[in-house]
């Protein structure tokens, strides 16, 4: 998809995932994916690093990429996985139309890509879609910083050129709040640090569960309506 490919975004973003990933982002890619399990779905592969911070629970992978470029950059990783045994399905497309049926993943892993995609309720919706009932989603996202912070006054300055520095990225998005429109429990979702200053310096971790609907002939509590229930 050719809109999706920035060719020199992709070199530069290959090369900052290897240094980023020996230090603490890097642990923080084990951490999340330590959730994870049987059939897998990345949303926004990129050059594949996730793909080396996957737990053995892991069967098999289904990767999604748009960009022409960074299927490209993944082939290594694409292939290291195969090698320690687990399938890898890379294919072209977009998180808004997955080409995946109803209920037929066990975990999906979101990893700096809601921030790029163009529509992410349009994701979430396609995500509890594909998802099993028990199912899991597990996530590294950079955010918008909390109002009046000086990350999100760099957010607000950076905002209208960032996507076009960045291969499409947008540096301010409420990510917990689109999980939560989507149907999702966010509980198990916290703030952390990704850079100390910056445009992308405010960061959610974590694992998001299907949210259970109210049970029938209760009216909504205020818990879950803070729940996104
Ligand atoms: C910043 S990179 C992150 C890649 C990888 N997940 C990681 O953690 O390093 C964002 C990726 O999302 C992809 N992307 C952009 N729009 C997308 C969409 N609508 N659906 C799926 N992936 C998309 C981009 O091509 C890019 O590879």
């Amino acid at each position: 998809m050719a809109r999706h490919d920035h060719p020199i975004f992709t070199l530069l973003y290959r090369a900052l995932v290897k240094v980023e990933d020996a230090g603490p982002v890097g642990r923080v890619r084990t951490e999340v994916g330590g959730a994870l399990f049987g059939k897998l779905l990345i949303v926004g592969l990129g050059p594949g690093e996730d793909l080396h911070h996957l737990p053995a629970a892991v069967t098999e992978v289904v990767a999604i990429e748009p960009s022409a470029s960074m299927r490209h950059a993944a082939r290594a990783a694409v292939a290291e996985a195969e090698e320690n045994g687990i399938p890898v399905e890379l294919i072209d497309a977009v998180g808004e139309d997955l080409p995946l049926p109803d209920d037929s993943v066990d975990s999906v892993l979101f990893a700096y890509v809601l921030c790029s995609v163009d529509d992410p309720d349009a994701v979430i919706a396609e995500v509890r879609r594909v998802l099993k009932p028990g199912g899991v989603v597990a996530m590294l996202e950079h955010v918008a910083g909390r109002p009046g912070s000086w990350i999100r006054r760099w957010q607000t300055l950076v905002s209208p050129v960032w996507p076009f520095l960045a291969g499409g990225c947008h540096c301010d998005r409420d990510t917990r709040a689109v999980l939560e429109r989507g149907g999702f429990d966010t509980a198990g979702v916290e703030d952390f640090a990704v850079a100390a200053l910056g445009p992308v310096g405010a960061g959610i971790k974590g694992v998001a569960l299907l949210a259970e609907p109210p049970a029938a002939g209760r009216e909504a509590s205020p818990e879950d309506r803070d729940r996104g229930r």
